[in-house]
């Protein structure tokens, strides 16, 4: 097992490995113990078990709960937590104020109490809206990310990032909230689909290209799915990086933003039926491809991103017009302004911020090949 210690305005621990659901309720209650103590005059704390009386809301979607759930279940009770559970239907549309205000009522409902908890078991989905739930709900309750998906183990689940989407923009409302733990079990990514495989790829390809051009040859060299344990190390070791210096993503942590400029455009564009960790590859690939055309990289990056790329079925073609993109990018939440914060890759390992006027990408876009002429 490997044990990451993110140090951000609460410290927690991201444990990864092998058969860890099992032991999840364990782990759990090791990470909370000392929050155990009554915490109002003549609260009753059991001398025994010092999870008795606290109780967990297991919250997850219906692909990963009939999957995953009773394990999880039977190992929080072994540990002494009671369990509640809270399911709802899988996908992005599930991460909405309603089903936000569904969880919220189901606590209030069942009595949950500010010293109970949410665990998240999921992925990405899961996590934002528990998370959120979480740091709203009596004003803050502990929170626990098990993240299920590559995507949630190697992005989502680390950084405190928590949300719901309104019907006109993605994320936009949400809070920056820690959680106390986060236990990564990889032997859940057995069963998830392989374009969900495919988009945890997209997030581990951007955080090589902004860190390491060694990470970048190990990847070529040997499948993600082989080596499940180290590469999702690697990832939650680069982001705890970025988070730890900038938490509240005000300038550090945008480059996490690598290929997300152009992706979160594509992404709309195709009312979502591109995934975001393809959309992020596609536009990791133009933004590439634009940065070459500029004499900003070497032809010889770009090569070696589109190879890798090419690798996990994520080298794609972005075929929407360039106006619509366009629009799409001027809109989003993260370019507001005049100016827009695009990450540029400069070599495999070395990334930088550049300040470009919104109007030029029009410019970048054109470079980066973008266009219905390839579809
Ligand atoms: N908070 C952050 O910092 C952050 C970062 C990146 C992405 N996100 C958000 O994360 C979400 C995307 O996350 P995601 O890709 O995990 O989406 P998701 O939660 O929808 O999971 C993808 C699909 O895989 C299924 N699934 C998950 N684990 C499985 C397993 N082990 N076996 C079988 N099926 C499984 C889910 O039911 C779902 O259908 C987006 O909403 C995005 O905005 C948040
Ligand atoms: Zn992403």
């Amino acid at each position: 097992m490997e044990r990451i210690t993110v140090n951000a305005s609460t410290d927690y621990e991201v444990m990864i490995g092998r058969g860890l659901l099992e032991r999840a309720g364990d782990l759990i209650s090791m990470a909370i113990a000392g929050k155990n103590k009554a915490e109002k005059p003549g609260e009753v704390v059991s001398a025994g078990n010092p999870n008795t009386g606290k109780t967990a809301v297991i919250v997850s979607d219906d692909n990963v709960f009939p999957l995953y759930g009773e394990k999880l279940k039977k190992s929080l009770q072994d540990a002494g937590f009671n369990t509640l559970e809270f399911v709802f239907p899988h996908g992005e549309k599930s991460k909405s104020l309603k089903t936000y205000g569904e969880l919220l009522e189901f606590m209030c409902e069942k009595r949950v109490r500010r010293s109970d908890m949410i665990v998240a078991l999921g992925g990405g989905v899961v996590g934002d809206l528990s998370g959120f739930a979480a740091a709203t709900y009596q004003r803050g309750i502990d929170f626990i990310q098990v993240p299920t998906s590559l995507l949630a183990a190697v992005d989502s689940s680390v950084g405190g990032k928590t949300a719901v989407d309104l019907t006109n923009g993605k994320n936009q409302v949400g809070a920056f909230y820690q959680p106390r733990l986060v236990v990564c079990d990889t032997d859940t990514l057995s069963t998830l689909p392989k374009e969900e495989y495919a988009c945890g790829c997209g997030e581990i390809i951007k955080y090589a290209i902004l860190e390491s051009d060694e990470f970048f040859e190990e990847l070529l060299k040997t499948p993600v799915s082989d080596q499940y344990e180290k590469v999702i190390s690697t990832c939650v070791t680069i982001k705890k990086h970025y988070v730890e210096n900038d938490e509240f993503d005000t300038g550090l942590r945008m480059k996490l933003n690598l290929g997300h400029t152009f992706g979160h455009a594509v992404e709309t564009c195709s009312g979502y039926t591109i995934l975001h960790g393809q959309a992020v590859g596609m536009g990791i690939a133009a933004v590439t491809k634009a940065a070459s055309e500029m004499g900003l990289c070497s032809k010889g990056t770009l090569t070696r991103i589109l190879e890798l790329l090419d690798k996990y079925e994520l080298l794609r073609e972005i075929t929407y017009g360039i106006d619509e993109m366009y629009e799409n990018i001027r809109v989003d939440k993260k370019n507001s302004g005049s100016i827009t914060n695009l990450i540029v890759p400069v070599a495999i390992g070395n990334c930088k911020i550049m300040k470009i006027p919104t109007e030029k990408l029009k410019g970048w876009l054109e470079e980066g090949g973008v266009g219905p002429e390839n579809a």
